[in-house]
């Protein structure tokens, strides 16, 4: 069995940090999305993996390389624009050849990994298995209504009217009978190739498309409240970890400190956790919160937040919470006069004031 990872998509949702960086390389618990998949493709036994690139192919590249420190063999595929799921399949038709293989969507988190699907498929037998999760937005996702014996009788991509709330999951495990349907089927109307459409096309053409529901929780990371339950869901499975120096500072269960970062008076509340060489004087550091590598503040208060790379935040003189900063962000309070706030803020920022 194969893998194949789609890496491409432009992460609208996810604007500003997506102007400079791809959405699957944003950091949950301080590695990024992508990172999961992988290792959750390589438990299952799964060695070969494509992945389905777009613009953002070099920043991929550069943090996955050739994939031996995952223990996998990866391929790149480069789609020349984001056509569409069943589009990244059908370009990918060369490596998978006649393999069954496992797509996996590189911004979607799985608790449970993806190894029982795996086993599941390879006992079952069936052309296609989808994986089900029940949601409360189902229009945001592509639904499957079910007929009384359970079968998949109806698969439609973010239905306005939705007749079920059974989203599909973005990990999808397929023969290459696949391959027939995503030539077949038209783009939708948002001018891509829908993998929903491709595996309606299956079930339409008699084959047999099974579905499995996932118990543990599943994210789609496509937006800044699914990235920051994402940090809450995986920070709540950390241990503790201090590799930093601490002076005159108090640490509240489960916190990881990487090598070379210094806290001054400081209080850290986990779950969180703290990168490498980052220097934190005179700060609470919340549950759920994320600091990268590098990461400078001072006299602040932070909960409920990812801090990225190298950013600097100080004095702030309110709590910031619910946050998500780039990389080589600076937040800090101006003496200067007029008292007024002084912004420089990329195009799609967002930001909340007291
Ligand atoms: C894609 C699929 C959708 C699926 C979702 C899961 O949506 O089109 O059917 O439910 O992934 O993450 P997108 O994230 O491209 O909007």
């Amino acid at each position: 069995m194969k893998g194949l990872i789609l890496s491409g998509g432009a992460g609208t949702r996810l604007r500003p940090i997506t102007h400079t960086s791809a959405k699957q390389l944003v950091p949950v618990a301080n590695k990024p999305v992508l990172f999961y998949g992988l290792e959750a493709l390589r438990a299952a036994g799964i060695v070969d993996v494509g992945i389905v690139v777009g613009e953002t192919h070099a920043e991929i590249e550069a943090a996955v390389g050739d994939g031996a420190r995952f223990g996998l063999r990866v391929t790149y595929i480069p789609q020349e624009a984001p056509l569409g799921l069943a589009h990244a399949v059908l370009i990918s038709e060369p490596y998978l050849g006649d393999s069954p293989f496992v797509m996996y969507l590189g911004d979607n988190l799985l608790k449970e990994g993806v190894t029982r699907f795996v086993e599941r498929f390879a006992e079952s037998g069936p052309d296609a298995l989808i994986l089900l999760q029940q949601v409360t937005d189902p229009s945001s996702y592509g639904i499957a209504e079910l007929d009384p014996d359970g079968r998949v009788a109806r698969l439609v991509e973010k239905p306005k009217e939705p007749r079920s709330d059974l989203a599909l999951v973005g990990v999808y495990l397929f023969t290459p009978a696949v391959f027939e349907s995503v030539k077949t089927i038209s783009p939708s109307s948002r001018n891509e190739l829908e993998i929903t459409d491709a595996i309606q096309h299956m079930i339409d053409r008699g084959l047999r498309v099974e579905s499995h529901r996932v118990t543990g929780w599943w994210k789609d990371t496509g937006k800044l409240e699914d990235m920051l339950e994402a940090n809450r869901l995986i920070l709540g499975t950390i241990e503790s970890d201090v590799r930093g120096e601490l002076h005159q500072t108090t640490i509240e269960g489960a916190v990881s400190i990487g090598a070379d970062s210094v806290l001054e008076r400081c209080t850290v509340r986990g779950p969180a956790v703290i990168g490498e060489r980052c220097v934190l004087r005179d700060t609470f550091i919340g549950p759920y919160t994320a600091i990268s590598d590098g990461v400078t503040i001072e006299e602040a208060e932070i909960e409920h937040s990812i801090v990225l790379a190298n950013s600097r935040i100080s004095r702030l003189g309110a709590r910031m919470t619910d946050s998500l900063i780039g990389r080589d962000c600076v937040i800090a309070r101006s003496d200067g006069r007029p008292v007024a706030y002084r912004f420089m803020v990329g195009d799609s920022s967002q930001i909340g004031i007291l």
